[in-house]
Formats: C-alpha cells, sequence, structure tokens
C-alpha cells in the first residue's frame, strides 16, 4: 500500500534575532510530509502531540560567534523543542508503531527524526502526557538535579527561588518542602505570588517587580540569610541574593533569564561574598544529569499520584498559538508551564 502523505502545518524560525524575540520572528507554513520512514533511515515518524516553551529556546535564536551548548536555529526550517509524541513509524529498534516519547521535535504536526536516540519512551502513561513536556520532562530534571545534586539540600536549609512559579522553580519549591527546609519564592504578579503560598506551599512569596530594594525584600524573609539560591533569573536579583547568602551556601545556576534579550549583559557586583562566606555556586546543564532520570521518576510518580506534588500547566491550544506562547515566557505572561497542545492524540 503506498505511504499516506498528508499536509503538515509548521512554525518555521525566520531569521537570527537581536533583543527580544516577537512573534514575526516565527512563521507558519503548510509542507506535505510522507507518514513513512525512509527504507534508508535508522529513525521515527512522529505526531507531535505537546510543544514545549522553553527559556534557552532564546539562545537558539541568536547567531553565535563562538560555540556554544546548544546550536543555533536555522532560518528557514522548523523550530526545534522539545515535545511529547507518538510513533506512527518506526525502523529504529528502540520503538514501535504506538509508542509514546519525549525529546527534540520539530515545530510541526508530524516529524521525521532520523537519530531518535536521545528520545525517551514514555512508560507511565496513568499521568496527563503534557507533564512529560513540564514535571515528568527536561524541567522536570532541572529542578532534581539542580536542587538534589548541586543544593546539596538539608532539613532545615533556608531556600530562595526566583521565577518560583515557572516549569522549573514551581518544582523546586515543593521538593524544597518536602525535604523540610523553609522556602521562599519570587515571581512577577499578585496572582503567581499566591499560587505559590497557596498551591505549591511555600512559606512567604514576594512579587520582586513592587520591591524597589532586593536586598531589603530578601533581608525580611531571610533575617539569617539564605542557605541555597536556585538561580533562574540572573542580573539584579543575583547582585541582591549575593550580599545575603549564609556561610557555605550553595548557589546551583539553573538560568539567567533576565539576561538572555540583551545585546550587553548586566555585570555582577557583589561576587567578593564568594570568598567572604565560601559560597559555592555551580552552573549545571540538565542533560549532563540525564542518567539519573529512572531515579527521578521513582521519586516523583509517587508524589504526583498521592497529591503531594502538584503542577501548573499554562495550555495554549493549537499550533498557530506556538510563537505567542514561546514569546510570551520572556515577559512573564505564562503562569506555570508554558506548553503548546498541537493535537490530543
Ligand atoms: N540549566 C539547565 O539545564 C536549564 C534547564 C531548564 C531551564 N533552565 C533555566 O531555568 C530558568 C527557568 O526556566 P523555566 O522553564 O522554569 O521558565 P518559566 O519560569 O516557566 O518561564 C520563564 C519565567 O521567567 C520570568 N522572567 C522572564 N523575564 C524575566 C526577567 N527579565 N527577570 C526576571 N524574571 C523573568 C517570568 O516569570 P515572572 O513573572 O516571575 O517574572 C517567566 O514566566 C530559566 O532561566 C531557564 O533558562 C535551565
Amino acid at each position: 500500500m503506498a505511504a499516506q502523505e498528508v499536509s503538515n502545518k509548521q512554525v518555521i524560525f525566520k531569521n537570527y534575532v537581536v533583543g527580544s524575540p516577537k512573534e514575526s520572528d516565527m512563521e507558519l507554513t503548510t509542507s506535505k510530509i510522507t507518514l513513512k520512514v525512509p527504507e534508508d533511515c535508522n529513525g521515527i515518524l512522529l505526531k507531535n502531540l505537546y510543544l514545549s516553551c522553553d527559556p534557552y529556546m532564546r539562545i537558539r535564536m541568536t547567531k553565535h560567534d563562538r560555540p556554544t551548548y546548544v546550536q543555533s536555529f536555522i532560518p528557514g526550517t522548523p523550530i526545534m523543542g522539545y515535545g511529547v509524541s507518538k510513533v506512527l513509524d518506526s525502523r529504529h529498534p528502540n520503538f514501535k508503531v504506538g509508542d509514546f516519547v519525549w525529546g527534540m521535535t520539530g515545530w510541526e504536526e508530524y516529524s521525521l527524526i532520523s537519530s531518535p536516540q536521545l528520545f525517551f519512551k514514555i512508560e507511565h502513561t496513568d499521568v496527563p502526557l503534557s507533564y512529560y513536556t513540564g514535571i515528568l520532562g527536561m524541567p522536570g530534571m532541572t529542578a532534581y538535579a539542580g536542587f538534589y545534586e548541586i543544593g546539596s539540600p538539608k532539613k532545615g536549609d533556608c531556600v530562595y527561588v526566583s521565577a518560583a512559579s515557572g516549569a522549573v522553580g514551581q518544582l523546586v519549591g515543593q521538593l524544597a518542602k518536602l525535604t523540610g527546609c523553609y522556602v521562599v519564592g519570587s515571581a512577577g504578579s499578585k496572582e503567581k505570588v499566591e499560587l505559590l503560598k497557596s498551591r505549591f506551599r511555600f512559606d512567604e512569596a514576594f512579587n520582586y517587580k513592587e520591591e524597589a530594594d532586593l536586598d531589603a525584600a530578601l533581608k525580611r524573609y531571610f533575617p539569617e540569610g539564605i542557605d541555597i539560591y536556585f538561580e533562574n533569573v540572573g542580573g539584579k536579583m543575583l547582585d541582591a541574593v549575593l550580599i545575603n547568602m549564609k556561610l557555605h551556601g550553595r548557589i546551583p545556576v539553573c538560568g539567567m533569564i533576565s539576561q538572555y534579550n540583551l545585546q550587553q549583559p548586566e555585570g555582577v557586583h557583589n561576587l567578593v561574598n564568594l570568598i567572604i562566606k565560601r559560597i559555592r555556586m555551580e552552573g549545571f546543564i540538565v542533560a549532563d544529569y540525564y542518567h539519573l532520570y529512572p531515579k527521578y521518576l521513582e521519586l516523583i510518580l509517587p508524589h504526583i499520584k498521592e497529591g503531594k506534588v502538584s503542577y501548573v500547566e499554562d495550555v495554549a491550544e493549537g499550533i498557530e498559538n506556538a510563537p505567542s506562547a514561546l514569546i510570551g515566557i520572556y515577559s512573564g505572561r505564562n503562569v506555570g508551564k508554558q506548553l503548546v497542545v498541537v493535537a490530543r492524540d
């Protein structure tokens, strides 16, 4: 039987971006795709269900003079990002038709993945599949690796999380509570601050946009200082945190979203505190910790099923709305994990 050819809506990356990304940096087109893996290819043919909007994607929109940890998007081709997909055809021994997977796919309805080795097969489908863009996917692993492997938390530690209501932050706060820590989060709106306290059970939360003096705000919530700062934003917040850290504090440096759209990154002025207070500040990339994924699932799945950990998603419907959803995360429009539904099955 001849392989079926269907139309394939795609979000195309138009050109490299300088400054803040705009919807017009991407365009929706329709092409055609045959729903079969070619005979000379060892890959998989995917139907994409959920696409993940992640801050690092801005780094891929820049043309870099020096190599960095991710490659730039190629103008004229679909945006690439994490997603949850269903296998429609396979010539790879690890995947069969009907499997659900998560990994790096195209922003399009169907994708041919010629090297699927880095895809994770989804074994647990008794939880929402969309969770594999968030708590059960890359952001979840980021929270887990950064908090436990780099933060080295102990019961009673004072923990501060920035961008705390987002995909990573909401989980870091809940993991810290489960560890017996005192946890404070900051976020950019009243609604998000409420969410941190009521839904995620942070001990305290504040709106950093309403604080004229970040140092004073941190002193208010951490009169004795901070043991662990889970860094998501960088810039002025990092400077204020450095002067409020305790002796032997730890700073897992997860991200610095406040810097991603700047042409000139801001300076950090209070680094001398690293010496005076013997602080360990360490950057990390989640991909270096994916070997811990089975261990992470063992910890987190029961917590989800028993309702000990909850997860908030911000769901954009339809691939047409993917560009707007992606640029929204750089101005804090998302409440919780931003994802896009392409199809539900
Ligand atoms: N190292 C790794 O492997 C790794 C992996 C995943 C994520 N990350 C990093 O982790 C951080 C959080 O990612 P996420 O997926 O959880 O994103 P997210 O928090 O779901 O979304 C981004 C949030 O950042 C905040 N934000 C945007 N611009 C800001 C600015 N100029 N200053 C301060 N806050 C700003 C906004 O929340 P507000 O309303 O609160 O401002 C926005 O909602 C990012 O820095 C990301 O790059 C790193």
